[in-house]
């Protein structure tokens, strides 16, 4: 469903991606990990066309969308559905006005978009009531919930989730994975995951990829991630502060 071709991009000479190739199957979790820096939120503005690649391909359904025009790009985002890192919910607007957002926009009726929100909301376990109330009266997990509803309001075939579980607490986690998991088994949605958090990997992904100095160096199943012999994947994955990255790391 999407597929990524020898993807590059690099600011002011330095190459950040230095040629990303990864396959995301229709209706597939992936999750992509990898250190500070090592180009994850670079790929995925790549991915979603905020950011113009150098060279290399992004197809959806076999479709080149490096170079659409403006209104074709509009379309394509439609099908795309984001979970922001700290969720990006406008302060200045209710809740359902958060969610139901991209409807709005489209054109959808206020009293429509509302009964719409609600029903996002309910799948996310929120009750109707916060619909009304605003982002700041919110906790954490709460406007992280709110986020996973506005992701999800127009029915998007893929989302992409920029480190959905960062700065929750272990529990809330869990929570958010379930509901993860839950819209991939009733909504049948492609994923795409952006983390560091490998509890959070292994319970929601299919595949895993990890991303190290701006290329791929694993894809597999958790159990064959789990199994690497690959000394970098071993030493994230375990949270290791000795081994080869640390030195990658000083020799810069
Ligand atoms: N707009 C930009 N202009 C110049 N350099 C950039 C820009 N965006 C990102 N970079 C650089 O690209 C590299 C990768 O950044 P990126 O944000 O993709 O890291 P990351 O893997 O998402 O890290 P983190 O886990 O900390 O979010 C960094 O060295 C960063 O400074
Ligand atoms: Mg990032």
């Amino acid at each position: 469903m999407l597929e990524i071709r020898n993807l590059t991009k690099g600011f002011g000479g330095r190459q950040v991606l230095k040629g990303i190739n990864l396959s995301v199957p229709k209706g597939d979790s992936t999750v992509i990990i990898g250190g500070s820096g090592s180009g994850k939120s670079v790929l995925l503005k790549c991915i979603l066309g905020l950011l113009e690649p150098d060279d290399g391909q992004v197809l959806v359904d076999g479709q080149d969308t490096t170079h659409l025009d403006e209104k074709t790009r509009y379309k394509l985002m439609t099908r795309f559905g984001m979970l922001f890192q700290n969720g990006a919910l406008f302060d200045s607007l209710s809740v359902w006005e958060n969610v139901a957002f991209g409807l709005i926009r489209e054109g959808t009726s206020e009293s429509k978009a509302h009964k719409i929100a609600v029903e996002k909301l309910a799948m996310v376990g929120l009750a109707a009531h916060v619909a009304d109330q605003a982002p700041s009266e919110l906790s954490g997990g709460m406007k992280k919930r709110v986020a996973l509803a506005r992701a999800i309001c127009q029915e998007p075939e893929i989302i992409f989730y920029d480190e959905p579980t960062t700065g929750l607490d272990p529990i809330t986690s869990d929570v958010i994975n379930e509901l993860i998991l839950k819209l991939k088994r009733e909504l049948g949605v492609t994923s795409v995951t952006i983390t560091h958090d490998m509890t959070s990997a292994y319970k929601i992904a299919d595949h895993i990829s990890m991303l190290f100095e701006g290329q791929m160096i694993a894809y597999g199943t958790v159990p064959e991630i789990q199994k690497s012999d690959n000394p970098y994947v071993q030493q994230f994955i375990h949270g290791r502060a000795d081994g080869p990255i640390k030195m990658a790391v000083r020799a810069h």
